[in-house]
């Protein structure tokens, strides 16, 4: 069996709006491993985004516990989770959240600029991985001169520029025409693949499900069937 990468046990996510509580997700077990790409299902509201932000220590549990490479994040302090957000798990957003004013390259390359590595170092990562997602000769270019699908491929080059261990994509072809959107896909699922990091993309669409290696379904906040 592939290495376990990150684990949810009895997770549950509860919000209170308005003093009204709201049951976001409600007692799920879910292991990732090595290697997989998961595709996390489900219609508009039924925890897929809470699931993810737990998987990747953006969020913590109302109950029950969430473990990344083995450890417990109930254990763990303020530093210590936000190493884990920073070089462990890397995210994909539908609206690809790059910084305005910085170029391609220098999006890419921020991960490990936070992390406090040399520019040399994380500029030559940063190209490394721009020419993989087809975009070599566009570091020097600004978000918007870029088109969606293109920004989009910078932000998953930033997301794999530190070597994380697991990939979690949340709508990452909302915002896409569906030919742009299968092309981000397949560059995911390949990239993710040779790179070795675990994958778990989160959609109401139908698309990820042929090239996803495991399907779970969320509905009301359960994980509702599991299909081959
Ligand atoms: N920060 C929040 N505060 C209050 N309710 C929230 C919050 N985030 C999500 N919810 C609610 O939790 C439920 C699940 O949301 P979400 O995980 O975003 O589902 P999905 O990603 O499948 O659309 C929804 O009812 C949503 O309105
Ligand atoms: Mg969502």
């Amino acid at each position: 069996m592939a290495q376990e990468v990150a684990r949810l046990e009895k997770a549950a996510k509860t919000y209170l709006r308005g003093g009204a509580p709201i049951r976001a997700l409600a007692g799920v077990d879910l292991a990732v491993h090595a290697g997989e790409f998961l595709a996390v299902t489900g219609p508009s509201g039924s925890g897929k985004s809470t699931l993810l932000h737990l998987l990747g220590a953006m969020d913590t549990p109302s109950e029950g516990r969430v473990l990344i490479g083995g450890r417990d994040l109930a254990g763990l302090d303020d530093a210590a989770l936000s190493r884990i957000r920073r070089e462990e798990v890397g995210f994909v957003y539908q609206f690809f959240h790059l910084l305005p004013t910085m170029t391609a390259l220098e999006n890419a390359a921020l991960p490990l600029i936070l992390q406090g590595k040399p520019w040399g170092e994380a500029r030559a990562r940063a190209l490394e991985l721009l020419a993989r997602v087809g975009l070599a000769g566009r570091g020097e270019h600004l978000p918007r001169e870029l088109s969606g699908g293109e920004m989009q491929r910078v932000a998953l080059a930033r997301a794999l520029v530190p070597r994380p261990r697991l990939l979690l994509a949340d709508e990452p072809t909302g915002n896409l025409d569906s030919r742009i959107g299968r092309e981000v896909l397949e560059l995911l699922a390949a990239l993710t693949r040779e790179e070795g990091v675990a994958l778990v993309i989160a959609t109401h669409a139908q698309e990820p499900l042929a090239l996803a290696s495991r399907r779970v379904r969320l509905l009301d906040g359960r994980l509702a069937e599991e299909t081959a």
